[in-house]
């Protein structure tokens, strides 16, 4: 077997390990050290790619809309926002590790067309949680995927994200007829209750990780 190429390391704040950026022939894997597991696989990305396909459903053509992205990984789902919106449209990726924003500056950037380069990128380094804090309307739609399901799995600082509060906070930050959509490797009917207790309009969709084949991803379409 060909062997896997080192090719950059990170710490993951608030002690959360190390995440490894690895090549094997063309493709690049962003994972956690150790048995944790790994976050992205540039092999697959259809999910990826349906998450803001799904998500800017209600905003295809319309001026001025705002979308947030977190967090970045090898940038599909950045990339799939940028296409889905309008040109006269902002999307804000928030990234937590700055060495993702580093590496995908390097050929990383090349799986997703470079999405960081288009003009109506706005990168936010941080806990994309922050964006939360303010309470402030402001996205038409939030697409989150930074770990894989709805709980703490790059770091457990995450699990708050999923919280009741949270998703209060979420839906506030959300104009009318906003969208919260959420990845996940799995379907938990749980979450679908939680998001209802926020009182989002919950509907789940069920993707495929790659081009109709492979293993079967959840989207969770939270409506305000
Ligand atoms: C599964 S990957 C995202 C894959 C991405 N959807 C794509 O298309 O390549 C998760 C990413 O979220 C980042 N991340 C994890 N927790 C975060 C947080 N709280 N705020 C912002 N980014 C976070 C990770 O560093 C990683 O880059």
């Amino acid at each position: 077997m060909i062997p896997s190429i080192l090719l950059g390391t990170a710490n993951i704040p608030n002690n959360g390990g190390e995440l490894r950026l690895t090549q094997r022939e063309n493709d690049f894997s962003i994972h956690l050290k150790g048995v944790r597991g790994e976050l992205m696989n540039s092999r697959r990305y259809s999910s990826e790619l349906a998450l803001a396909e799904l998500g800017c459903t209600h905003i295809k053509g319309v001026d001025n809309s705002k979308v947030l992205v977190g967090g970045l990984g090898m940038g599909f789902t950045l990339a799939a926002a940028l296409k889905a919106v309008s040109t006269s449209s902002q999307v804000i990726v928030a990234e937590l590790v700055p060495e993702v924003i580093e590496w995908n500056k390097g050929p990383l950037g090349d799986c997703a067309g470079r999405p960081l380069e288009d003009s109506r990128t706005l990168v936010h380094l941080g806990d994309v949680a922050e964006l939360f804090q303010a309470k402030q309307t402001a996205f038409d739609a939030v697409l989150l995927d930074v770990d894989n399901g709805p709980e703490g799995f790059t770091h457990a600082d995450n699990n708050n994200l999923y919280s009741i509060d949270s998703l209060h906070a979420i839906r506030q930050t959300l104009r009318s007829g906003g969208v919260l959509a959420v990845w996940s490797a799995w379907h938990d009917p749980k979450f679908t209750q939680q998001l209802k207790k926020a009182h989002f309009k919950v509907d789940t969709k069920t993707v495929r990780a790659h081009k109709g084949k492979g293993s079967r991803h959840t989207i969770y379409l939270a409506k305000k």
